[in-house]
């Protein structure tokens, strides 16, 4: 089957890049994206493609040359699904705040009703691709779904994970290490599983499209993403033990990075990972695991997260302790609150767990980051409900301008590591702040050297 039309429902970090790269290198194929927001859908067909909903390097740029061509964002989801042979399924799947698997589990409600709109809806045969991350074996869920409400069509569930890190999600997608699509082993199996191999074979090479079963492809997202997660709380781990004993992270780092079976990449320490899918694909197979009964495996996986959330806490206990022992109504400014650089979006920051941290100390916060919006900072930091949002709002002042942010503060913590603040006037910094001023490097991006020579009070995170 030759694809011609696709839709995908959930218009966000994953949805939206991944179709408009396709839209681009598909000229042929109508890519309609879909979501139930409203203001996304309008912030995405924005005249000028700067003001797009999701800041990723380039891909303003694509959106400007393929929307209205072939790419095309709307609310209109139910005519998205009858006109399209493959359906991607880009919604969110956030860990369960409720319930049974509360705070472990994937919460699949959103899966669901996408399925059930598309039974509802499809009057002909449909691929229905999985792009969201998900627990192995939700195919089979979505299967059941499609198969009992449907209209008598038939449907082939794909597996096709988004392996993109946000800050990266263009070249990435332009250049995959790999494109996995996992699909049922019968001949109508095969079949879907080629027709979404042709789309990717646009213009990525053969060899790199892997095809499994279902499952396999399920659970490779969720392992590639706990090894990911756990080489990071490996180095934290390690960064620790540095700090006691006067070896530098980044000079083991370096020396274990140029063994080849370990290689160089993901091994920064840093004030803890963050962003929308490590925690979560983590917690996630803990729980499945646990469902199995298989505890050693999910006790072994949990611990990844529990070196994380320390080493969050760890770095505003440090500036609690350097501070004197009190941070109270002190002046600290965060530099970042994104999950980390070239990206807009803050799920799980650590930002917001170590300003959470500084607040309950009655800390007075000031932040400024370049590319997250106040109301986000705000709802961020509500939505651990530690305190009132009017206490919240009390205690974080956000600042469009560095500079501002960091007059009169006691101390600096470097949250994210955007490439702009290494290129600041720390001179002009330091002259405005209280003294002695300290800077928390949690990202072990600045010139340790240069800002002792002005004068600060330097700490990174394993030296
Ligand atoms: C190890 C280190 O590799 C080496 O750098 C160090 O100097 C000494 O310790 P060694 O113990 O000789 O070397 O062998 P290695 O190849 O690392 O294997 C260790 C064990 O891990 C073996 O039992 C091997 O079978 C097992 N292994 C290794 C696996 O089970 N899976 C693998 O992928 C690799
Ligand atoms: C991740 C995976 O990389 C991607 O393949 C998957 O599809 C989605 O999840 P993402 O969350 O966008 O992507 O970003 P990533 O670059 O993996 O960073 C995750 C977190 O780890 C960030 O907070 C980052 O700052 C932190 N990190 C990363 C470190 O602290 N040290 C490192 O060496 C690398
Ligand atoms: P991700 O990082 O996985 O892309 P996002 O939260 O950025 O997650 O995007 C998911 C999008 O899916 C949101 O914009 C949300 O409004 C949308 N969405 C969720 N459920 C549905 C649904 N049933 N129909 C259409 N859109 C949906």
């Amino acid at each position: 089957m030759e694809i011609t039309k696709i839709c995908c429902i959930g218009a966000g970090y994953v949805g939206g890049p991944t179709m408009a790269v396709i839209a681009q290198k598909c000229p042929h194929i109508q890519v309609t994206v879909v979501d139930l927001n409203e203001q996304r859908i309008k912030d995405w067909n924005d005249p000028n493609t700067d003001n797009i909903p999701i800041y990723e390097p380039g891909l303003s740029g694509i959106v400007a040359e393929a929307r209205g061509r072939n790419l095309f964002f709307s609310t209109e989801v139910e005519k998205a699904i009858d006109e399209a042979q493959v359906i991607f399924i880009s919604v969110n799947t956030p860990t369960k705040t409720y319930g049974k698997g509360k705070g472990m589990a994937a919460d699949l409600k959103y899966i669901e009703l996408c399925a059930r709109q598309i039974a509802k809806v499809a009057k002909q045969n449909k691929i229905v691709v999985e792009k969201s991350t998900l627990p192995v074996r939700t195919a089979e869920a979505i299967k059941s779904i499609l198969d009992n409400t449907g209209n008598g069509v038939q449907f082939q569930i794909l597996s096709n994970p988004e392996f993109l890190a946000e800050g990266t999600a263009v070249t990435d997608l332009l250049n995959p290490d790999r494109i996995l699509i996992g699909g049922d082993t019968t001949p109508e199996g095969e079949a879907a599983i080629d027709a979404l191999v042709n789309v990717y074979a646009n213009w990525v090479s053969k060899d790199k499209i892997l095809t499994t079963n279902v499952w396999s492809s399920e659970l490779s997202k969720l392992t590639a993403n706990a090894f990911l997660a756990q080489r990071i709380s490996s180095i934290n781990a390690m960064s620790e033990l540095c700090e006691k004993t006067g070896a530098d992270v980044n000079e083991v780092a370096k020396a274990i990075g140029m063994d080849s079976r370990i290689g160089p990449k993901f091994l920064k320490a840093s004030v803890g990972f963050g962003g929308s899918c490590f925690q979560k694909d983590i917690l996630n197979l803990v729980y499945i695991a646990k469902s199995y009964g298989l505890n050693e495996v999910a006790d072994y996986w949990e611990q990844v997260i529990i070196m994380n959330d320390h080493q969050k806490r760890r770095f505003s206990n440090k500036i609690v302790q350097t501070l004197y022992n009190t941070v109270a109504d002190k002046k600290i400014t965060f530099l970042g609150w994104a999950f980390k650089k070239d990206t807009n979006d803050t799920r799980e920051s650590a930002a917001i767990y170590v300003a959470d941290d500084l607040i309950n100390e009655q800390a007075k916060i000031s932040v400024y980051d370049p590319k997250v919006s106040r109301n986000k900072m705000l709802s961020d930091l509500d939505y651990l409900e530690t305190r009132s949002e009017v206490e919240n709002a009390e205690a974080l002042t956000i600042f469009d301008n560095a500079y501002e942010a960091c007059k009169g503060a006691h101390a600096i913590a470097i949250l994210t590591e955007w490439d702009e603040f290494t290129t600041y006037d720390w001179k002009r910094i330091y002259d405005s702040m209280h003294k002695p001023a300290f800077v928390f490097d949690g990202r072990n991006i600045l010139n340790a050297k240069e800002l002792q020579a002005i004068g600060f009070v330097y700490n990174g995170i394993g030296a």
